[in-house]
């Protein structure tokens, strides 16, 4: 008896929705993809081949803050992984397999955390303590905030603590064993705090770069700002 509940959509039935929202995209689509050719015949010929980004940024979800676009990069100079407050846990395994990728296979040279002042999630983090998937994932930023308090015997704002959370990933990536594994093998592999502000458009760094230990000119974490 088959089950038409689990039998998934085919091209013949395919309707893309009756959002014409989603058209216009299509359309955007076609007229990016031409103006690229427009000047550069072969652009997509090249990346078909291969890949070779020299960076690995790891950011937030935020809509405002897309990564290749602030950094003006084309499709296949940047490795790219967003989350929810741009966190790089060893323990999420998404993460865990794009670090892999960017380090032992595509082997960057880079890797930047990259948080943003207004960010939703360290807001979220200070402010609401639930057990959904957003207060599950945010939980590592929390117990940050609870100890920052601490040390400081006071209130963090909001935006010290997109700071904070950008040295404390920063700082997770120099003991995180796919980092150190490329050390140990002599990678030139170097890593980075910056912050990006909405209002206008700029990056900024924080810290860094922290290079394999014993290297010279390697940055503690956290430095001072620049
Ligand atoms: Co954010």
């Amino acid at each position: 008896m088959s089950n038409k509940l689990v039998k998934g959509p085919t091209r013949a039935n395919f309707v893309l929705s009756d959002d014409n929202s989603l058209l216009t995209l299509f359309g955007r689509n076609r007229a990016w993809a031409a103006s690229k050719t427009l000047t550069d015949p072969r652009f997509f010929d090249r990346l078909v081949d291969q890949q070779r980004p020299r960076y690995f940024w790891i950011g937030c979800s935020d809509s405002r803050v897309p990564a290749t676009e602030i950094v003006n990069l084309d499709p296949g100079e940047m490795f790219v992984h967003r989350n929810v407050a741009n966190l790089a846990s060893a323990s999420d395994q998404s993460f865990s397999a794009a670090l892999q990728f960017a380090v032992d296979v595509l082997r960057v040279q880079h890797i930047m955390v990259v948080g943003h002042y207004g960010c939703g999630g360290i807001e979220a983090a200070m402010n609401v303590d639930s057990e959904d998937a957003i207060g599950h994932w945010l939980a590592p930023v929390r117990t940050l905030y609870r100890h920052s308090c601490q040390d400081d015997s006071g209130q963090l704002s909001a935006n010290a603590l997109c700071e904070q959370n950008i040295f404390a990933q920063v700082e997770a990536l120099a003991v995180n064993p796919i980092v150190r594994a490329a050390w140990s093998q002599g990678a030139s592999l170097e890593l980075h705090g910056w912050i990006y502000a909405i209002e206008d458009g700029l990056l900024r760094p924080l810290c860094g770069p922290v290079r394999a230990p014993g290297t010279t000119g390697s940055s503690a974490v956290p430095a001072a700002p620049l």
